[in-house]
């Protein structure tokens, strides 16, 4: 494990939080299909975990797949499903490997079965690992997660055994899909693109934000360095002075 150049241990992030953004124009630059870009995409992923494995980074969440990309043409989504299927394939050994602990969050109801199960087999296989807690956000939106936060607190509320004038900011960050996960600090997007498109808005409420204008595939490890390199000039002040 050895720090970024220029990051004391005790100003390195805990949680990284990344929008992967900018495939499709990554592809178009070049006159390929949009497909290509996220091929090279899912490829951006192995110097992102990288990164945070050699820096003691310990969790890291993916924005992979949102709500609204159900949206996109079939085939579109169809290739980011075989994509994700693929990379779960392929990459579960090195998980294990790496004492890499896989996490999803999300409507994974919505994903097709095949995928889902991978998934889930993964997931279970590597739930004692250690060394880095890897979350794929797949059918994610935060609205939704919020929603079904609020839905689930209305039900106990209903049922008696939650009294309303208790409920505090606890009380919904525990019923949350990222419960038991700490918020993340930093929150990188690429390509240049100003927006948190509906990414845990509750959970990046003081997360620092690098927005990078590479975009995602030709994002390496060292980019990630550069954003904890970043992170760690800022002063975090959390409404106070
Ligand atoms: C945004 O680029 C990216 C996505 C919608 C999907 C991200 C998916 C991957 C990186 C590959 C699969 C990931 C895993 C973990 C297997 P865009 O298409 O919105 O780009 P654009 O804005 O340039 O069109």
């Amino acid at each position: 494990m050895s720090n970024p150049p220029g990051v004391p241990a005790d100003k390195l992030p805990r949680h990284i939080a990344v929008i992967m953004d900018g495939n499709g124009r990554w592809a178009r630059e070049r006159g390929l299909p949009r497909i290509e870009g996220h091929r090279r995409g899912s490829e951006s992923v192995r110097g992102c975990i990288a990164a945070c494995l050699e820096a003691g980074v310990p969790y890291l969440t993916l924005y992979a797949f949102s709500k609204e990309n159900w949206q996109r043409p079939a085939d579109e989504v169809a290739a980011l499903m075989l994509l994700l299927d693929r990379f779960l394939a392929e990459r579960t050994a090195e998980i294990m490997e790496r004492n890499i602990r896989l996490q999803a969050i999300g409507h994974l109801q919505d994903l097709p079965d095949k995928a889902r199960k991978r998934l889930e087999t993964t997931i279970a296989k590597s739930a004692d690992n250690t060394a880095l807690t890897l979350t794929l956000a797949l059918s994610y939106g935060a609205r939704t997660e919020i929603t079904d936060a609020v839905r689930q607190i209305a039900r106990e509320a209903k049922a008696g055994s939650l009294d309303p004038e208790t409920i505090g900011e606890e009380a919904i960050s525990s019923r949350l899909y990222t419960a038991g996960t700490p918020d993340p600090d930093l929150l990188v997007r690429t390509s240049g693109e100003m927006r948190v498109s509906n990414f845990l808005l509750w959970q990046i409420s003081y997360a620092e934000i690098v927005v990078t204008p590479k975009l995602w595939p030709d994002f390496a490890k060292d980019d990630l360095f550069a954003a904890m390199q970043e992170y760690a000039r800022r002063h975090r002040r959390y409404g106070g002075i």
